[in-house]
C-alpha cells in the first residue's frame, strides 16, 4: 500500500476564533477522513484512533457518545460540523471548505465522521474536494452501522443456504418504479435501510407489494453498539400495519430478510444501565446488560 507521506509540523500553529486557518503558510497539511464507528468510542479502529491523537484540527460528526470528545488531544481544536436528522449544523460546503484551509496552513486535520466515511457519509465528495485542492488525504475506514446492528443485535447478515446477497438502501429514497421494488422484494437476499426508521410502513407495503412474504421478518435496531440500543423484531406484514415504531430518538437501521430466523444471543454482559421496560409490547430475555430486545408484534 502507498502512502502520502505526513509533512512535518509547522513550528507556529495560530487559530483564528472562528476555527479558521492562519499562519504557517506554503507549508501544505495532512488531512484524514476517519470512521468512527456506530457511536461508541472503543469500536473506532486502531488506526483511526492513531490519527485523531496526532490531530491539530478535528471536524467532527454529531457523534452518539460524548466519551469520544475525551479522546481528542488536548492541544486539538475540536469543531463539532455535525448533522441531525439530515440538518446540517454546518454546510458540506463549509466543512470541506475548512478542511482545506486547516490543511493549506499546515496542520493535521481529521474528519471524524460516524461508521464509514464512505457510506452514506458524503466521505466521497470530501475526497474529491480534497483532492481537486492538491491536498494530501487517508481515508480510515469505520464500523458502519449496519456491522454494528448485526453484531450488536445478534443475527449475521448472510448466512450459509439462506441469504448470500446484501442489498443496502437508503430509506429517504425508496424504488420509483415496479422493477425497483420487484428487483428488492425477490432479491431473497438481506436488505439492510439506512435512515429509513421514517419510511418503515411505506417501505414494508411496496415490499409485499411487489412479491415479498408477509411473515419475512424484519428487526429494527437503534443506537447499535451504544448504551440505550434496542432491538425490535417484527414481520413485514405487521410493519406494513404500522406496528415497528422506533423506541428512541437515535438513530436506526432496519434489517430484512430470513437472516433474522437465525439470531444468536452473546454472553457476554456489557455494563450499561439497565433498561426502563416498554409498555404496549412483550419483551424477550435481554440479551446482554442494558440492551432492549423488543417484539412489535
Ligand atoms: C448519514 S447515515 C451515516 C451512516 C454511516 N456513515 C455508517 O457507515 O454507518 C446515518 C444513518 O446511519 C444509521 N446509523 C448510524 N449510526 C447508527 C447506530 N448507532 N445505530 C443504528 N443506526 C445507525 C441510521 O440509519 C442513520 O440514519
Amino acid at each position: 500500500m502507498t502512502r502520502s507521506p505526513r509533512p512535518e509540523q509547522p513550528a507556529i500553529t495560530v487559530f483564528q476564533q472562528d476555527g479558521t486557518a492562519s499562519g504557517a503558510p506554503g507549508i501544505t497539511g495532512f488531512v484524514s477522513l476517519v470512521g468512527a464507528g456506530p457511536g461508541c468510542p472503543d469500536l473506532i479502529t486502531v488506526r483511526g484512533l492513531r490519527a485523531m491523537q496526532g490531530a491539530e484540527v478535528i471536524l467532527h460528526d454529531a457523534l452518539l457518545d460524548a466519551a469520544f470528545q475525551e479522546l481528542f488531544p488536548a492541544q486539538a481544536l475540536a469543531l463539532p460540523v455535525g448533522k441531525r436528522c439530515g440538518k446540517a449544523s454546518t454546510e458540506q460546503a463549509d466543512i470541506q471548505r475548512l478542511m482545506i484551509e486547516h490543511a493549506q496552513a499546515g496542520r493535521r486535520v481529521v474528519r471524524l465522521k460516524g461508521g464509514d466515511p464512505l457510506v452514506f457519509g458524503r466521505g466521497g465528495e470530501e475526497a474529491l474536494a480534497l483532492e481537486a485542492a492538491g491536498i494530501p488525504f487517508e481515508v480510515i475506514p469505520g464500523v458502519s452501522a449496519l456491522l454494528g446492528a448485526a453484531a450488536g443485535a445478534g443475527f449475521p447478515l448472510t448466512h450459509r443456504e439462506v441469504s448470500r446477497r446484501i442489498t443496502v438502501l437508503e430509506g429517504h429514497h425508496l424504488p420509483d418504479s415496479a422493477a425497483a421494488w420487484r428487483d428488492l422484494a425477490l432479491s431473497g437476499g438481506t436488505l439492510a435501510v439506512y435512515m429509513g426508521t421514517r419510511t418503515i410502513r411505506a417501505l414494508a407495503s411496496g415490499l409485499l407489494d411487489h412479491g415479498a412474504a408477509p411473515d419475512l421478518p424484519v428487526a429494527l435496531v437503534e443506537q447499535a453498539q451504544c448504551p440505550g440500543q434496542t432491538s425490535t423484531f417484527s414481520t413485514l406484514a405487521h410493519a406494513a400495519a404500522g406496528a415497528l415504531c422506533p423506541a428512541t430518538s437515535g438513530p436506526g437501521i432496519l434489517v430484512i430478510g430470513e437472516v433474522l430466523h437465525h439470531r444468536f444471543h452473546p454472553t457476554s454482559e456489557v455494563p450499561h444501565e439497565p433498561a426502563a421496560p416498554v409498555s404496549g409490547s412483550s419483551r424477550e430475555a435481554r440479551p446482554r446488560g442494558g440492551r432492549r430486545e423488543r417484539r412489535a408484534s
